[in-house]
C-alpha cells in the first residue's frame, strides 16, 4: 500500500496495538482514544494516514488499513524505547514539563537517540504526505518533527499540538537542548497548547532563546508566520452517553455498589499510575479522615483504579511501591474482613466498566500536581446525565479552567483537600445538580470534535469540516 494521503496524523502511538497471536500471526486491537474518534470522519473523507508506533519493539509491520485509516507503523528498537521513549520523552521532558514534580534527568545519549527517532517519524510523514497535504503532529515525544518535516517538504501545511503542559521559561531553560526544541516546534504553521498560559510561555521563549519578536498570538520565523494558540482538548461526549444509557451499564452500576458492600459513599480515583496525578495526596486525605473518625468503613469506601504505565522508568517504579504501601497501610488499619477501605486496582479496563464506575461514584477525586488537561474529569461529568455525583478537581489541571463548578483544590494542601472532599460528600442534592448541570453544558458544547474543528480551522483546513 503506497498511496499518499492529503491528511496525515503523526503520533508516538498508533490508535491500534499490535498483538502477537500464539500461532505467530499478528493481529491489531483498536485502542479507541478520543483523538482517533474525533479525527475518524476527517480521516475517512481524506484518505487519512496515521503514523505511529505499534507498542512492540523490533521491525515494523507493513502499512495496512483499518476502519478507513491507513496505518503506518514506525519501528522502535529496544534501544529506542529506552532512550527516546523512556529516556528523553518520559525521563526528561515529561517531568520537566510537569513542573519538575519529579527530578528530570538529562543524558546526551538519550538526546541523540531522540533526534534519530524524531527524524524517522519525519521521514515517514514526508513519504506518506501528498503534495500540499495537512500534517498534524502530536505531543512531546515528537517535538522536533515539525522542523524536520518542513525542511524536507516545504509544501506541507503543518500543525503541532502539545497534550501536556508547556512550562514557564524558568524551568524550560534548564534543558540543554532548549534552542533545538523551540526551533523544532517553529517548523509548524500552527502550534497548539492546552491553555493560553502554555502558548504565552512558548512565545516568551521564542524571544529569549531565538531573539524573535512575537506579536499577539503569532511570531515571524524564517520568513513565515507561525501561529501559537490554546485549544483545550476534550472527549467524545456522545459515545460516553451511549454507554451510560445502555441497560447493561445500569445493571453494572448496581452490581458495583453491591460488590463494594452497598456503602453510603463511594469515592473514586481513575488515573494512569503516574507521579503527576497526586494519588498519594488523595490517599493521605482519606487516611486522615478515617483516622480522626470523620469518615468510616464500610459507610465510605474508596476505589482507586491505577492503570499500569511506563513501568520500566525508575520514578514510576518508586511511585508504585509508595502507593501500594500506603494502600496496605490504610487497609491494615481501617479495613474489615471482606471490606477493604481502599479498593486498589492496578489494571486496564474497558470504557464500559470505567463509565459504570463513574456512575457508581458519589465523589470523583482528581488531584494531579500538574496535568495538561485531565480527560478523566471530563469523562466523569459526561457520565452523569442523572446530575448525580460531585467532582473534586485540582486547580493544577487544564480541566480546572473549564469545570469551574467542581470543588477545586490545591493538591499540596491536604487540609484543603479534606475540606473540599467533605463538602462534596455532603452537598445538598439541588446544589450538586446545579453544579453538574453547568459542567455538563460546558463539555457538551466543547467536545473533542469541537476541539479538532477549531484546531484545523485555525490551520486553514475548512474543506474537511
Ligand atoms: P493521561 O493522558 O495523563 O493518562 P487523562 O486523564 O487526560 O490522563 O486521560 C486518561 C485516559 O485514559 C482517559 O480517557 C481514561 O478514561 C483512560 N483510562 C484511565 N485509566 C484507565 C484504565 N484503568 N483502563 C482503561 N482506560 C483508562
Ligand atoms: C499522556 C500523553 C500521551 C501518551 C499517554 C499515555 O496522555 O500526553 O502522549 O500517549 O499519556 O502514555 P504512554 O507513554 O503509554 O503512551
Amino acid at each position: 500500500m503506497s498511496t499518499r494521503s492529503s491528511f496525515v496524523v503523526v503520533a508516538n502511538r498508533l490508535p491500534v496495538d499490535q498483538v502477537q497471536l500464539p500461532n505467530g500471526d499478528v493481529s491489531w486491537n483498536r485502542s479507541p482514544g478520543g483523538l482517533v474518534t474525533a479525527l475518524e470522519p476527517i480521516m475517512r473523507r481524506h484518505d487519512g494516514a496515521w503514523i505511529g508506533w505499534a507498542g512492540r519493539t523490533g521491525e515494523a509491520a507493513p502499512p495496512f488499513s483499518m476502519d478507513g485509516i491507513h496505518m503506518h507503523p514506525v519501528a522502535l528498537s529496544q534501544r529506542d524505547v529506552e532512550e527516546y521513549y523512556e529516556g528523553l520523552s518520559n525521563g526528561a521532558l515529561w517531568p520537566l514539563y510537569h513542573d519538575a514534580v519529579a527530578a528530570p534527568q538529562f543524558h546526551r545519549h538519550w538526546w541523540d537517540n531522540y533526534v534519530e527517532v524524531n527524524r524517522r517519524f519525519a521521514d515517514a510523514a514526508a513519504d506518506v504526505a501528498d503534495d500540499g497535504a495537512v500534517v498534524w503532529i502530536q505531543d512531546y515525544q515528537l517535538h522536533l518533527v515539525p522542523a524536520m518535516l518542513r525542511e524536507k517538504r516545504p509544501d506541507l501545511r503543518i500543525g503541532f499540538f502539545l497534550h501536556i503542559p508547556f512550562p514557564p521559561q524558568e524551568l524550560f531553560m534548564q534543558l540543554p537542548w532548549r534552542t533545538a526544541l523551540v526551533e523544532g516546534l517553529l517548523g509548524a504553521d500552527l502550534i497548539g497548547f492546552q491553555l493560553p498560559g502554555g502558548a504565552q510561555n512558548f512565545l516568551r521563549l521564542c524571544r529569549t532563546v531565538r531573539g524573535l519578536r512575537p506579536s499577539g498570538s503569532q511570531v515571524e520565523y524564517d520568513g513565515r508566520i507561525v501561529r501559537v494558540q490554546a485549544f483545550p482538548i476534550s472527549i467524545d461526549v456522545e459515545s460516553i452517553e451511549d454507554i451510560v444509557r445502555s441497560p447493561a451499564t445500569e445493571r453494572r452500576v448496581a452490581e458495583i455498589r453491591k460488590e463494594l458492600g452497598d456503602p453510603k459513599h463511594i469515592i473514586l480515583g481513575v488515573d494512569r499510575l503516574d507521579y503527576t496525578k497526586g494519588i498519594g495526596t488523595r490517599l493521605k486525605a482519606f487516611h486522615e479522615l478515617l483516622e480522626d473518625g470523620t469518615l468510616s468503613v464500610p459507610e465510605t469506601v474508596m476505589v482507586q483504579v491505577a492503570t499500569p504505565s511506563r513501568e520500566r522508568v525508575e520514578h514510576y517504579q518508586a511511585l508504585r511501591d509508595e502507593i501500594e504501601r500506603e494502600v496496605g497501610h490504610i487497609n491494615g488499619d481501617f479495613g474489615k474482613v471482606g471490606l477493604p477501605a481502599v479498593h486498589y486496582l492496578h489494571q486496564s479496563y474497558k470504557r464500559e466498566e470505567l463509565v459504570a464506575l463513574y456512575n457508581a461514584a458519589d465523589v470523583m477525586l482528581v488531584t494531579p500536581l500538574r496535568d495538561g488537561m485531565n480527560l478523566v474529569a471530563k469523562e466523569y461529568v459526561a457520565s452523569r446525565p442523572d446530575l448525580g455525583g460531585a467532582l473534586v478537581l485540582s486547580e493544577f489541571t487544564g480541566a480546572a479552567a473549564e469545570l469551574r463548578q467542581a470543588y477545586l483544590v490545591n493538591p499540596h494542601d491536604i487540609d484543603g483537600v479534606k475540606e473540599q472532599l467533605l463538602r462534596a460528600l455532603h452537598v445538598e442534592p439541588s446544589e450538586g445538580r446545579r453544579r453538574m448541570r453547568k459542567m455538563r453544558r460546558h463539555v457538551h458544547e466543547h467536545d473533542v470534535a469541537h476541539w479538532a474543528r477549531s484546531f484545523l480551522a485555525a490551520l486553514g483546513v475548512t474543506s474537511a469540516l
